[in-house]
């Protein structure tokens, strides 16, 4: 299921537009179905509804583990690299690994975990986070990862949203040198979550944790009461298999659902193909399981394909600049996949971490989550690369489930900051305002897709209408990605960004209404708009303009005390940048907030300001662009 050439990229190209169900049949025959489908795909984009691989049925951990123990039971699946590097670090078998979350599945099913149930994982990044992922899919419930930086409300709302009946966390997780204390969070969460009946805790920390009587279990006591057969669930392709959460323009995150045949099948192609990964190789993707990077590409893609995946608990910088690079150095990294904003804030610390590490092992980079911009894409090439590693510059998101439009290592021919050509099975179109298809070359429009590929989303949680509403109803018959998009005099894509009210800090997308809601729960705040504006390290920050008549005397304190607001409403990832106290917000006489105009502010930009005549008080912009420059 390798390309190996330019040319056979596209001739598979041509084949799987051309005859799509036949293409992605062949691919979807690499892996083991306990029965195979009845139908390839059918779909509907107005409804929308998309189905692969109709009536076959499977358990996706039989792919990841049961396939790989006859000839690669002793091969390592997860090598682990603690926080802290005078810690050990831990190599899980496939042999092993199967055991264990055999052994984690049946303690979920001790604990009345069906078919079907939702389970909260809220965890560090630790082998048991695979495990209890892997459990999860095991026994056929659905998990939904949040992220071990989320806040307790914010989790409260995930697990509400799709009523959970089990969490599975930990005491604590390290980050560099700090202490995340996930019982107590989850503690404060589940205060307002009615549906969950048991709390499994993992010992990590040892930090003291308080646990209730009839709801909260150990994980280490409970593995010991179960033994590790489990059989594996028999699953429809279209069963669920996770839920994972994601901002959007409007408030409330959207619980993205994907499914488990195609699913699988494109997290595995696509892995196998994107990174060229060889037999034998170690795989290094350094985003978190809370995201849809950490889950296809930490967890389904790379063990769906036999391969060692490294995880890494810390932080590139933790306890120095040079801590990524001796990771790759001690376990041989040969591919690495990583984000723009980790790559400019090692740049900023110079060569020098890299004196005396050896990195030759390192045959492909990758990067993801956002655009990179030359600079970084020339400094990891030839800093980390020795411009002998091809870098793969992904572009996809939460709801694709799997990359989408990036080079193939050793097929493609790559461009600093290109993500190049779409993958077999992806119809990229270009569109206007209008939705009128932008054909030709050295075009630019907003990235839609025209037909379904096996990894894409097939509803948000609970609430079907949104699913129709974000993704199917912009443009008639497309799937529209919020990204704007050029397409270059060789066809090749580059993407430009959001052009909807989402910002990407770090890779991480946020929902500008969504820090809006969290900015105007502080006492004292009238009103606030947020953007985002360009950000050296973290590609875009959050600017927030907001209304507070009656600040205190000290604004720096105001700025802090709202803040914190915004760490307990979302979590530490949306604190704004930047606060701007003003007294009025651009308005439109139908009371719009017009962004573009503070978008232009925040980035210095008050040349061009366009027509502001339309505002219901045009004095407003005035002052903010005087009090913005102080
Ligand atoms: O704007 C695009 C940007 O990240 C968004 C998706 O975010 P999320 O669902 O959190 O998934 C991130 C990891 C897959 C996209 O709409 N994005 C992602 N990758 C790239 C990118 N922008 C430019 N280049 C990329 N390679």
């Amino acid at each position: 299921m390798q390309i190996n050439s330019f040319e056979e990229y596209q001739e598979t190209y041509k084949l799987s537009v051309d005859q799509p169900e036949q293409f992605w049949a062949g691919i979807a025959d690499k892996f083991l179905w306990r029965k195979k489908w009845d139908k390839v795909l059918s779909w509907n984009f107005s409804e929308p509804t998309i189905k692969w691989f109709e009536g076959a049925k499977l358990n996706i951990t039989e792919n990841c583990l049961d396939r790989h123990l006859a000839e690669n039971g002793d091969k390592p699946a997860i090598i682990w690299e603690p926080n802290d590097p005078q810690k050990d670090s831990i190599t899980l078998s496939y042999k092993i690994l199967h055991e264990q979350v055999c052994r984690f599945a049946n303690v979920l099913k001790k604990n009345g975990v069906k078919k079907g149930d939702r389970v909260c994982i809220y965890m560090p990044m630790v082998p048991e986070l695979a495990v209890a992922v892997l459990a999860c899919a095991r026994i056929g419930a659905v998990h939904s990862v949040v992220f071990g930086g989320f806040s307790a409300k914010s989790i409260a709302d995930r697990i509400n949203d799709a009523e959970c009946k089990v969490v599975i966390t930990a005491d604590g997780a390290f980050r560099g040198n700090k202490q995340i204390q996930l019982k107590e969070v989850i503690d404060d969460a589940l205060i307002g979550c009615p549906t969950v009946e048991r709390v499994i805790v993992l010992t990590h920390t040892r930090t003291p944790v308080s646990m209730l009587k009839g709801r909260d279990i150990w994980w280490e006591d409970e593995i010991k009461l179960v033994d590790t057969n489990c059989p594996a669930e028999e699953m429809d392709a279209e069963d669920l298999l996770f839920i994972l959460y994601t901002s959007g323009s409007t408030g409330k995150p959207k619980g993205v659902v994907h499914t488990i045949g195609g699913y699988m099948v494109y997290a595995g192609y696509t892995f196998s193909n994107v990174f060229n990964y060889q037999k034998d190789e170690v795989f290094f993707c350094t985003a978190d399981i809370g995201w849809i990077t950490g889950h296809s590409y930490i967890v389904y893609g790379p063990l769906s394909q036999g391969a060692t995946t490294l995880m890494f608990e810390g932080i590139p910088t933790y306890p120095d600049a040079s801590r990524m690079w001796q990771v790759v150095e001690k376990h041989k990294v040969n591919i690495l996949y990583t984000a723009p904003t980790a790559i400019r804030s090692l740049m900023s610390f110079g060569l020098e971490p890299l004196n005396g590490i050896d990195m030759s092992s390192l045959r492909v980079l990758g990067s993801v989550g956002e655009p990179i911009n030359e600079e970084a894409w020339h400094w990891f090439d030839e800093n980390i690369g020795k411009s002998k590693c091809p870098i793969v510059d992904t572009w996809w998101q939460t709801e694709t489930g799997g990359i989408m439009i990036s080079p193939i290592a050793y097929v493609t021919p790559t461009k600093p900051s290109f993500a190049t050509l779409p993958l077999p099975g992806i119809q990229p179109i270009l569109v206007d305002e209008n939705g009128n298809e932008i054909e030709g070359n050295n075009v630019s429009g907003n990235l839609c897709i025209k037909f379904p590929w096996p990894g894409m989303l097939r509803t948000t949680y609970g609430d079907h209408e949104r699913c129709k509403l974000t993704y199917f109803s912009t443009y008639e018959n497309l799937y529209f990605t919020g990204d704007g998009c050029l397409r270059d005099e060789d066809g090749y894509y580059r993407i430009t960004g959001r052009v909807d009210d989402v910002i990407n800090v770090s890779g991480h997308r946020i929902g500008t209404a969504e820090v809006e809601n969290a900015i105007n729960m502080h006492a004292g705040v009238v009103e606030s708009a947020v953007v985002g504006f360009p950000h050296e390290v973290k590609g875009q920050g959050i600017y927030a303009f907001v209304i507070f008549p009656n600040h205190h005397e000290d604004a720096d304190l105001t700025r802090k005390d709202i803040l914190q607001t915004v760490t307990r409403v979302i979590g530490a990832i949306a604190k704004p940048d930047k606060i701007l106290f003003v007294s009025g917000l651009p308005k439109t006489r139908s009371g719009k907030i017009m962004r573009r105009i503070l978008r232009k502010i925040a980035e210095g930009d008050t040349s061009n300001l366009g027509d502001i005549t339309t505002l219901l008080d045009p004095a407003v912009v005035e002052e903010i662009i005087e009090k913005s420059q102080k």
